[in-house]
């Protein structure tokens, strides 16, 4: 083989590097992309600030005003490489069946060929950064580690935010611990003397996991979930598959605490769909009528759950930070958000403004002129005539989670949090009240896999169109959906069997519109009402009304103090229509064909109940 010796290419780890297999993966894939030099990261600040003024000399990177927005970068990238290719990511199992019909699926042997060529050359006239990471707090026994291998400096700086990044990853990983091995190139090789552009990119875009051997090969793309493997590649597909065989979940949940006046603190995990506030409701709020109630986030995005020998389930963030939707934050939907984004952030494909800040749609009164994410001039006056956004509706943010005013003080625990109630919730304008408890864990399984929910612009694809979107994973699973169903069914066994209470399970939908077509449910910190309701469920002191689907409140049970909301109105955003769920259930039943392979039977069966209650 061609080695990184005979390039003339230094190798040279540092001396902290010692895991034997390691270096000689890197030394594999240096032969493979050719990289012009190999720079292997320490995380510290000096190198972060280094980077970055690499990155602002590239012209990749604008400073912002040092003032309005200090140590914060704005990235604008190419405008075909704005968000996750979900058509161009594949899960290359041995056995078709085992990716499963939600997933496009390639053999291993037949995906290494195609990428071989394209791999081969990919980082010439590049660096290749070797970025250690864990995912979870140094050393948990809920963690794991990743090492990303990128030609992209953007991407270093943005794993050393999202990740605990650094030198401290390899005296966890020592001499022959495991990692997951990454392989990122933006697949821009550079001939002799050839110029760089600001967004280095390909058309051709390939985002791969084997899930077999727990690797990670993208191809093409430098943006967000295509790029910073630790997140959707590592931390959902690849470790879902390794919750299977392990007995654990990876899931795509915040998580949050919420404390009453009393001091009673209670954890929660909440998976919605990407792009359906997530972020809003891990940084919530509570409104007026709930004095000495908080929330503090421990995570917005993912969630790693482990079950104990109690029977208790304990759960992790595995980030380090948030790369959050930036159109439509600001200080009255997510006040702690806007605080988290003061200093040190990196935005992505938002707007510049004349004073050296940045804007976007949502965020508050638009300025007079600013430059798009485009790099065009944009005005009020321009995107009235033109539709013009200022910022893409997929634009982000990426900062450090201890930059939240909400996080909790357990965030970064190696033994992670409790966990107490699931949460499901899509985004559908119909059918679907605003909360439902599950009468057991059977049902709760049934609700998340059969949640549905209208698109948005986190993927590439149309927003508002209902998709089915089971666990809000679908994007995300790394191996057959009905076989994770199951997955989900034999743990709730696993633990009821140890004597355990199992975490309750809710829905929850805040997008119902009335017949104007606007949202009835306000939303954002309002959404403490019903939180509030679920803990009182936990403790007892709400009965609730048992329907068709489960247990949803009495108009009296929310506390209305501070707002508002009729009776009417909570009719209209928990009322339960017999014929939309009828046409509902026929679309689980489509779901259920699609996934009949493996689908487990309680799920059919529970179907099949609920068919009779609704029809009785
Ligand atoms: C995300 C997503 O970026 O879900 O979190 O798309
Ligand atoms: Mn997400």
């Amino acid at each position: 083989m061609n080695s990184p010796v005979m390039q003339g290419l230094n190798l040279n780890a540092p001396a902290f590097v010692k895991n034997a297999k390691l270096i000689a993966w890197v030394a594999d894939m240096a032969a493979l992309c050719k990289p012009d030099s190999i720079y292997w990261c320490d995380g510290s600040e000096e190198e972060y600030a280094r980077l970055c003024q690499q990155l602002v000399d590239a012209g990749t990177f604008r400073k912002l005003d040092p003032i309005k927005r200090p140590n914060s970068f704005l990235a604008c990238s190419d405008p075909t490489d704005v968000a996750r290719v979900e058509d161009r990511t594949f899960i290359c199992s041995q056995n078709k069946e085992d990716a499963g019909p939600t997933n496009n699926w390639m053999a291993p042997a037949e995906m290494r060929a195609t990428l071989q060529p394209l791999f081969d050359g990919c980082m010439k006239g590049r660096t290749m950064y070797v970025v250690p990471f864990s995912m979870g707090p140094l050393g948990s026994p809920i963690a794991h580690i990743g090492i990303e291998l990128s030609d992209s400096p953007y991407v270093a700086v943005n794993m050393k935010i999202m990740t605990r990044m650094g030198k401290a990853v390899y005296d966890v990983l020592g001499v022959d611990g495991e990692f997951v091995p990454c392989v990122h190139t933006v697949g821009a090789p550079l001939a002799d003397g050839q110029a760089d552009v600001k967004w280095p990119c390909n058309k051709t875009k390939y985002i791969v996991h084997y899930p077999e051997t727990r690797e990670i090969w993208s191809y093409g793309s430098g943006y967000g979930g295509n790029a910073l493997l630790g997140k959707k590649c590592f931390a959902l597909r690849i470790a879902s598959t390794m919750g299977r065989d392990e007995g654990w979940l990876a899931e795509h949940m915040l998580i949050l605490g919420v404390t009453s006046p009393e001091g009673k603190k209670y954890h929660v995990a909440a998976a919605f769909p990407s792009a359906c506030g997530k972020t809003n409701f891990a940084m919530l709020i509570p409104p007026k009528g709930f004095d000495g109630w908080k929330v503090t986030t421990i995570g917005d995005d993912i969630a790693w759950i482990k079950p104990q020998a109690d029977g208790t389930l304990r759960a992790i963030n595995p980030e380090a930070g948030y790369f959050g939707v930036a159109p439509g934050t600001n200080t009255l939907t997510n006040p702690n958000c806007m605080a988290s984004l003061d200093k040190n952030v990196i935005f992505t494909n938002v707007a510049l403004t004349d004073d050296g800040d940045v804007w976007w749609e949502g965020m508050g009164d638009a300025p007079a002129h600013a430059i798009d994410w485009q790099g065009q001039d944009w005005t009020p006056q321009i995107a009235k005539e033109t539709g013009a956004k200022a910022a893409h509706p997929n634009a982000r943010f990426t900062v450090s989670a201890v930059n939240n005013p909400a996080l909790d003080t357990a965030w970064d625990d190696p033994k992670g949090v409790k966990i107490d109630a699931f949460i499901f919730g899509g985004r559908r304008s119909t059918t679907v009240p605003l909360v439902t408890e599950a009468r057991n864990w059977t049902e709760g399984v049934y609700m998340a896999a059969t949640m549905g929910s209208e698109t948005t612009a986190a993927a590439t694809g149309q927003a508002g169109v209902v998709r089915r979107d089971p666990f809000a994973m679908l994007p995300f699973m790394g191996y057959n959906m009905s076989d994770y169903f199951q997955h989900w069914l034999d743990l709730g066994k696993k633990l009821a069997a140890s004597g355990a209470t199992l975490p309750r399970i809710y829905t929850t939908n805040w997008f119902r519109k009335g017949e104007d077509g606007k949202f009835v449910w306000p939303g954002y910190g309002e959404n403490m009402r019903v939180l509030k309701w679920m803990i009182d469920r936990i403790e007892g002191k709400a009965s609730g009304q048992e329907h068709v689907f489960g247990v949803s409140p009495a108009y009296e049970e929310l506390n209305w103090t501070g707002l508002s909301f009729t009776p009417e109105q909570f009719q209209t955003v928990t009322s339960i229509d017999k014929a939309a769920w009828q046409k509902e259930l026929a679309l689980h039943a489509e779901l259920f064909q699609q996934l009949a392979y493996h689908l487990p039977a309680e799920l059919s069966e529970t179907k099949e109940r609920i068919e009779q209650r609704l029809a009785a």
